[in-house]
Order: C-alpha cells, then sequence, then structure tokens
C-alpha cells in the first residue's frame, strides 16, 4: 500500500485493451508562442495576460515553449515517447484572425505541418479547436455570452474541416466549456475576466450551442471514419457528509458543473434543477426553439479530463463565484490526502467514481481521458536528470484507477496525459509545471524528467507493470 493508492498493490501486471490510445496532451496558447507571426491577432488571453494582477509574474504566451518553431523536434519527443495520439488544438486567431472570414494561409500552413509530420511518425492526430483562445475581436463584439460567437464558431470549425479533414482522426469541438464560461466571465480568473452569473450561464449555453453547430458543420465536410468529440472536465463531486443539506450542495455543483452541459448535448434538455438554481439570475429566455436539438447532434466519444475530486457541504462561496445559482449555498471543503504543486488533492478514487458514472448514465457512449496529470516543482539537476517521483506516482494511481473503470464495464479507449510540455498555465503563468517534459524557458532546451521515461514504458508494454 502506498499514501497515493490506498488499494493494495496488485501482483499482476495491468494491461489495457487491445487498441488503446496513449497520448499527450496540450494546447495552442500554452505551447505555441509566436503570437504576433504570420497574421495572428491577440485572443482573449493575449489580452488578459497582459492585464496587472491577472496572470502570475506577469508571464504571456507570447513564447511559451516556442513550439511554433520547434515542431519537428516536439513530434521527435512524442516519438520517443512511443505515443500512439497527440492531443493539440488549432489557435483560432491564428487561422481566422478576426473570427470572420477566409483562413490565413500561413496559419493553415503550421497544422498542415504539424498533422503531415505526426502522420509521418505514425501518431494520430486529435484537434481540439477551441481551447480558450477566443480572437479578441469576438470578444470585443460580446463574446460568449453572444449567441453571434457560437455562429462564427460553426463557420471556423467548417474553414478547419475543408483545410485539415483528411488529416486530422479525432476532432474536438471544445476544451472544458466549464472552465471557459464559468472562470472566464463568473469569476473572472480566466480570459476574458468578467464577473457576472447572467454572462456565465448564457456563454454556457451558447458553448453548447457552438458544439452543435461545430458538429454538424464538421459532420458535413469530414470524410467517412472521421470522429467527433468534446471535452468536458466533469466534476467529481462528494458531499462532505449524507446530511440532506450536504446532498443538496453536490446535486446544486453537479447541475451547474456537469449537467449544464451533459444534458444539452447527450439529452437535448436543460436540467430543470439548474433553471430552478438559476432562476434569481436568469429565466433563460436566451435559449431558443430548436438550440437543444442543434446541441444534441450524435458525437463519436466524450472526453474527460481529470485531476481531483470536488467535496462540497452546505454554505456559501466567496464572490466572484463560478457557481451561478450555487454560491449562496455551497462551500468548498479541502478532500483530504497529499496534494500536488497546484495545492490540488491527489485522489484517484474520484477519476474512477465519474468513469463509472457515465458508464451508466451515458450508455454506448466510448470515453477518452483526454488530459490526466500533475503539476510539481520539477528541475533539472546538475545531472541534467529530472526526477519527479510524485508525479510518477500520481500517473500511475490514475492510470490503475482507469484500469479498474474499464473492468468495471466503462467503454474507456484512451488515455492523453497533460501535458507533454511544461507550459503556460493559464493564470499561474509558467510557476507551475505540467509536462512529463522538462522545459527550460531561457533556453528552451527540452529534458525527458523520469516521468517520461516510464511512461515510454507504459506504453511499450501497453499497461503498468506489476
Ligand atoms: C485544464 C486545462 C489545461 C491545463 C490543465 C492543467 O483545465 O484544460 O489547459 O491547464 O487544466
Amino acid at each position: 500500500m502506498t499514501a497515493l493508492d490506498p488499494r493494495p498493490r496488485t501482483t499482476t501486471p495491468l494491461r489495457f485493451p487491445a487498441g488503446f490510445r496513449w497520448g499527450t496532451a496540450t494546447a495552442a496558447y500554452q505551447i505555441e508562442g509566436a503570437a504576433a507571426e504570420h497574421g495572428r491577432t491577440p485572443s482573449i488571453w493575449d489580452t488578459f495576460s497582459r492585464v496587472p494582477g491577472k496572470v502570475r509574474n506577469g508571464d504571456t504566451g507570447d513564447i511559451a515553449a516556442d513550439h511554433y518553431h520547434r515542431v519537428s523536434e516536439d513530434i521527435a519527443l512524442m516519438r520517443r515517447l512511443g505515443v500512439t495520439d497527440y492531443r493539440f488544438s488549432v489557435s483560432w486567431p491564428r487561422v481566422q484572425p478576426t473570427g470572420r472570414g477566409p483562413a490565413v494561409r500561413q496559419g493553415l500552413d503550421f497544422y498542415r505541418r504539424l498533422t503531415d509530420e505526426l502522420r509521418e511518425a505514425g501518431i494520430r492526430p486529435v484537434a481540439t479547436l477551441y481551447h480558450w483562445d477566443l480572437p479578441q475581436e469576438l470578444e470585443d463584439a460580446g463574446g460568449w455570452p453572444e449567441r453571434e460567437t457560437a455562429r462564427r464558431f460553426g463557420e471556423y470549425a467548417a474553414l478547419m474541416a475543408e483545410a485539415l479533414g483528411d488529416r486530422v482522426a479525432t476532432w474536438t469541438t471544445l476544451n472544458e466549456p466549464w472552465c471557459a464560461a464559468f472562470l472566464g466571465y463568473g469569476s473572472g480568473v480566466h480570459a476574458p475576466g468578467r464577473t457576472s452569473a447572467l454572462a456565465s450561464l448564457r456563454a454556457a449555453h451558447h458553448f453548447n450551442l457552438a458544439h452543435g453547430l461545430a458538429t454538424r458543420a464538421l459532420r458535413a465536410a469530414l470524410p467517412a471514419g472521421s470522429e467527433v468529440s468534446l471535452t468536458l472536465n466533469l466534476h467529481a463531486v462528494r458531499p462532505h457528509t449524507q446530511a440532506p443539506e450536504d446532498l443538496d450542495a453536490a446535486r446544486r455543483i453537479d447541475a451547474v458543473g456537469n449537467r449544464v452541459f451533459l444534458d444539452p448535448v447527450f439529452h437535448g434538455t436543460l436540467p430543470e434543477d439548474l433553471v430552478r438554481d438559476t432562476a434569481p439570475v436568469t429565466d433563460w429566455s436566451f435559449v431558443r426553439d430548436g438550440d437543444l436539438r442543434t446541441a444534441s447532434a450524435p458525437i463519436d466519444s466524450l472526453g474527460i479530463n481529470y485531476y481531483s475530486p470536488t467535496v462540497v457541504a452546505a454554505g456559501s462561496s466567496p464572490a466572484p463565484s463560478p457557481w451561478a445559482g450555487a454560491e449562496r449555498h455551497v462551500r468548498f471543503l479541502p478532500a483530504p490526502g497529499p496534494r500536488t504543486a497546484m495545492d490540488w488533492p491527489v485522489d484517484a478514487n474520484g477519476l474512477h467514481e465519474l468513469l463509472v458514472r457515465l458508464r451508466d448514465d451515458l450508455p454506448g457512449v466510448p470515453l477518452v481521458i483526454t488530459e490526466n496529470g500533475a503539476a510539481y516543482d520539477d528541475y533539472a539537476d546538475p545531472e541534467g536528470q529530472v526526477k519527479d517521483p510524485e508525479r510518477v506516482a500520481y500517473l500511475r494511481a490514475h492510470l490503475a484507477a482507469v484500469h479498474r473503470a474499464i473492468e468495471d464495464g466503462a467503454d474507456v479507449r484512451g488515455y492523453f496525459l497533460w501535458s507533454l510540455l511544461d507550459n503556460f498555465e493559464w493564470a499561474y503563468g509558467y510557476s507551475k509545471r505540467f509536462g512529463i517534459v522538462h522545459v527550460d524557458f531561457a533556453t528552451q532546451r527540452r529534458t525527458f524528467k523520469d516521468s517520461a521515461h516510464w511512461y515510454a514504458g507504459v506504453i511499450a508494454r501497453g499497461g503498468l507493470e506489476a
């Protein structure tokens, strides 16, 4: 037994099913840099990161991990790891700078080159269309709280399907619309930094609509066999006690944290309890006839990003809160156990709980872990080694939880480790390192951490050693 994995150690290796996809994940703004090259215009993160006090240390994504200029080197890292798949995102302002009109050739060329080189390396490209970098011009026109942004997104999806449809295996419309809507427009800790409960709920709906419009556009243009998906950061919500007030707190967070997306996308409905909880904020009249039908266009898999569980009790949370309609009913408690450098609790059981829930709630929907990983205060020692045993323990425990969920009947098809490289961790800037490859941001030198060597072994043997 270890502190990180309370279950007895197994003595047989944990093999994953044949065909299981092994990947790493990144996002455009977090790694690309080249912020003003070849016609790219500012995204909301370029703007937000320049507002004093919003991002630690005043860091920006101007240079990041300079991936834009180091594609081949980074693909070579993935070859060394032996990954089967690579999840990256397309920077909307790089390919369609104003969020309108034709694509910029050089922007598309970058992604053509990336996907071509991936395919030459035998790695499946998995592209996310939106990982939070909205063209600033669209924010200036109202951003995600406005319906027009969803329409713009549908057109951008069509454009990308046209340009890269023959190269990308899986398309993910959105990454974590919860964070984009509720941290971006509710608590304001993410770009664009607005603090309005109403704006956050409107944004959430327009993300659902945007997802549906993009799914439709992708289906219309993609060759047969391409897959369309959506990635959510579902919350593994646990009530502190079984008292009715604590159970109600958990229900509220499940509504505004999970079902606000799951119900429209998979059932074409709005959660009734969410509508009730948020009645003081809105009557939801911005949801128009047909929107929920559009949002629920069938998709091929659901991506899940999981880092740690969420423990709640009756109470209230400080303003400005991302939890529209729940802020005066819920308080958040620290889950017990060890923590990462983000101060996030390490608890792999939460991932198992989520997967088993989805097995029951969404039968027939294949699941993919599109992000999982941990930040620790890594450094290269004088011998040039990066020892990160805590990350290895975290990853091992979470992969074991995925394996257990598969044994329990969850249809999990793949695992993408967050992240390939140390990168720009949003409001934390470069102060938090999630990579399994260390990046020295002064020289852009890449170094495999011990966890990268470990992950290469996991992939080579198709699972965890005994
Ligand atoms: C997720 C984001 C990803 C990364 C990890 C740590 O919420 O999707 O970009 O920042 O957290």
